[in-house]
């Protein structure tokens, strides 16, 4: 009797920690600046494309207006470069005046007007990476007040010039006054990023009560190296990971590249099949003005996105990794599976995998499941437990298989 209760108290407990504002149940979904448009604040000669508010409601036009809103992709957040050289007489911090011109609030404005929400950026440090004025010790409420004042509905905390000390401190008491101005603030931490990721340097508890998400890793690049080296990461240390993410705190591999110069399209299939099974937010950060209709047809494929989003909130894992092939799985509601089968060779040709739903540990329905190959958009018919599953999957590609239970 006294285990049992005991059981209940933890199984509360676990339950309880996550940050409690009542954000980011699922995995967040909209557009960032900074992996395609980096600190572009060129105006002069590239006004299309430089940071400012022209870019930012260019983007909120695009989501609200091509399909992606409807989707679930709904912030369209800032990154570095926005904010002016200098805090104003009140010691706020304050937009670059030639490049947002209308100011922060005008922009959260019209991006809410488009049923979108905002996102600005800031960092735990003397000066963001870029070398704008940083959120310190002292100015954390200050600014988590003149963000709420502003309408922001999720703040970015980045991590440069400051040491772990300061990020131990500086990162909870942002947490407590986001809370504290009443507003609905989501929470996003590059804080364990700074501290390698792991355990004992990083608490992930400590995080899940912290943040709603966090970059861990590397900053991703446009390459697949870059892609393959974030997802061999998260394989490796899944074990820690794993258990961090849940519905309102999420880990963060980073931006979606997909519809920029650097992944083929299978490999464009790779990041969003992993980030589906991964449960990571599906933040793309490309150019939605231009985007071709192959990239955005893999970022609104529904099927995609509905396993993204799916309410358990568990994080998939990878289960087996051979010399050519990783398997990855992710349990989903309703005794649903999502299956990534990733051939990492880059010999040039198809190569066959075979299995049975068995021997991928997916037992739970003895009659057997349906399967939907998702980026193509297939239905592959009704599969036993012991039916033979005969796929051939790209060099640097993958298949995404989603399962229902026919139970
Ligand atoms: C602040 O925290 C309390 C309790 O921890 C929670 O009930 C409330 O919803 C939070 N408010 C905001 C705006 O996050
Ligand atoms: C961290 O930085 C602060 C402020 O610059 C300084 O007072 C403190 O000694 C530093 N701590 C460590 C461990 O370096
Ligand atoms: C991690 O943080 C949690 C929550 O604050 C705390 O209870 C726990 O003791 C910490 N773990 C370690 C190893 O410091």
């Amino acid at each position: 009797m006294l285990l049992f209760s005991l059981g209940i108290f933890l199984g509360l407990a676990a339950r309880a920690s996550s940050l409690d504002n009542g954000l980011l149940k699922t995995p967040p979904m909209g557009w960032v600046p900074w992996e395609r448009f980096r600190c572009n604040t060129d105006c002069k000669n590239d006004p299309n494309n430089c940071i400012s508010e022209h870019l930012i409601k260019a983007m909120a036009d695009r989501l609200a207006g091509d399909g992606w809103k409807q989707l679930g992709y709904e912030y369209v957040n800032l990154d570095d470069c926005w904010a002016a050289d200098k805090r104003d007489a009140q010691g706020r911090l304050q937009p670059n005046p030639q490049r947002f011109p209308s100011g922060i609030k005008a922009l959260a404005d019209y991006v809410h007007s488009k049923g979108l929400k905002f996102g600005i950026y800031s960092d735990m440090g003397r000066m963001t990476c870029a070398g704008y004025p940083g959120t310190t010790l002292d100015t954390i409420e200050t600014d988590a007040k003149t963000f709420a004042a502003w309408g922001v509905d999720m703040l970015k905390l980045d991590g440069c010039f400051s040491n772990s000390s300061i990020k131990a401190l500086g990162y909870p008491k942002m947490s407590v006054a986001l809370n504290k101005t009443g507003r609905p603030i989501a929470f996003s931490c590059s804080w364990p990023a700074y501290e390698g990721g792991l355990p004992p340097k990083v608490n992930y508890t400590l995080l899940g009560k912290t943040c709603n998400l966090w970059r861990n890793f590397a900053d991703i690049e446009d390459s697949w190296d870059s892609l393959f080296h974030i997802i061999e990461w998260y394989g490796k240390h899944q074990d820690t990971l794993q258990p961090a993410a849940g519905p309102g705190r999420w880990n963060d591999p980073d931006t979606l590249i997909i519809g920029d110069f650097g992944l083929s399209y299978e490999q464009s299939k790779v990041q969003v099949a992993l980030w589906a099974v991964l449960a990571a937010p599906f933040f793309m950060s490309c150019n939605l003005r231009t985007i071709s209709a192959e990239a955005r047809d893999i970022l609104q494929n529904p099927l995609l996105i509905y396993i993204n989003q799916d309410s358990l909130g568990i994080q998939g894992k990878r289960v087996t990794k051979s010399h050519y092939f990783e398997v990855w799985k992710r349990p989903l509601i309703n005794g649903q599976f999502a299956i990534a089968i990733m051939n990492n060779g880059t010999d040039g040709t198809p190569r066959p995998f075979v299995t049975t739903l068995g021997l991928l540990g997916i037992l739970d329905c003895k009659a057997g499941y349906k399967i939907y190959d998702v980026l193509d958009k297939l239905f592959m018919g009704a599969y036993k437990l012991n039916d033979t599953i005969s796929t051939k999957v790209t060099p640097t590609g993958v298949i995404l298989f989603f399962l229902r239970p026919l139970c």
